[in-house]
């Protein structure tokens, strides 16, 4: 199963730094021999293979639930209970139920995927995640016929997510995937960064990453997944469906009605942080466009 998308980096194929000279120039050379990308492109993507600090990706985020402030998470989240968690796999599936988070991870393979990270807030970051394809939890779970779309739902508990006393959006936060994206090999189910156990300010101890769309898609501290064969509201989008759209693919030719998107400020670096850029789907363009062909990206936002 893990060996479905070959592609896969780990940490150790980037460092030590030698190794991870080696890795660049490869990637330059099969960019280069394929034409997958101009100069810019290129450069792009190698430097965004070197991985945000435990600090930047534990220090910076978003998550509601504790507050609108970028520091808020790592300052509250320390409060949430994660044991025992269960998830909830329920709708058009063959094995429904309440599954224990340590008897999914010791069903799963735990691989390690250096994804870039990119904000719908035009901020970026690279992160080394470890986790689960999505693909091989739907596989057990067993997706029954005429289902299309997975639905996700984050913990509601107010007594120790002080965000969710304040209806700074509608909770508990949902979010949701076309069946085709959630099997694609890309899309992790997230268990820890730098392989430790996710903090619970990156969304303990599940979360979704798809590396391909906007950030808030990949939804934190999942309590549910459900398989239908409706497309499932999400939260950013019942905040302002102008702003916000199901797909929310990375596009840097479509820009937020109130910012641009073309390019986008790489965490880290503090004062010499840079500005770069932004790819189509992030970067993940050859393994993600077939699946919207045919598709008005400017519309289908
Ligand atoms: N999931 C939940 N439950 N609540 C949130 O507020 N924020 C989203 C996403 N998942 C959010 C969430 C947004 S806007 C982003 S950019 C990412 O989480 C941030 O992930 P990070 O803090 O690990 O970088």
């Amino acid at each position: 199963m893990a060996n479905r998308w070959t592609n896969t980096l780990s940490q150790s194929d980037v460092t030590p730094e030698a190794a991870f000279l080696n890795r660049r120039q490869l990637i330059a050379g099969a960019a280069a021999g394929f034409g997958l990308a101009g100069v810019a492109g290129v450069s792009n993507a190698q430097e965004a293979l070197t991985p945000n600090s435990w600090e930047d990706i534990t220090q910076y985020n978003n998550f509601y639930e504790f507050g609108t402030g970028k520091t808020d998470p790592a300052e509250y989240a320390g409060a949430l209970t994660t044991t025992p968690w269960t998830v909830e796999i329920d709708g058009m599936v063959k094995n429904p139920g309440k599954y224990d988070i340590d008897d999914i991870k010791a069903a799963m393979t735990i691989e390690e995927r250096i994804y870039r990270f990119r904000c719908v807030e035009a901020w970026s970051m690279v992160v080394p995640w470890n986790g689960f394809e999505l693909a091989d939890l739907l596989e057990v779970a067993g997706v029954q016929e005429g289902a299309k779309y997975v639905a996700f739902e984050t913990l509601y508990r107010p007594e120790e997510m002080p965000g969710q006393r304040f209806q700074s959006l509608d909770w508990p936060y949902v979010e949701g995937l076309r069946l085709d994206e959630a099997m694609n090999p890309l899309t992790l189910m997230a268990t820890g960064i730098y392989g430790k156990d996710l903090p619970n300010q990156n969304g303990a101890p599940l979360r979704l990453v798809v590396p391909w769309k906007y950030g808030f898609k990949s939804i934190k501290s999942i309590v549910k997944i459900t398989i239908t064969d409706k497309e499932p509201p999400t939260s950013w989008n019942k905040a302002n469906a102008r702003e916000y759209g199901f797909y929310s693919n990375v596009n840097p030719n479509v820009s937020h009605p109130r910012w641009s998107q073309a390019s986008e400020r790489m965490i880290g670096g503090g004062l010499f942080a840079k500005r770069v850029p932004t790819l189509m789907f992030n970067g993940y363009e050859d393994e993600v466009a077939s699946m919207y062909e045919g598709m008005d990206l400017s519309k289908q936002i």
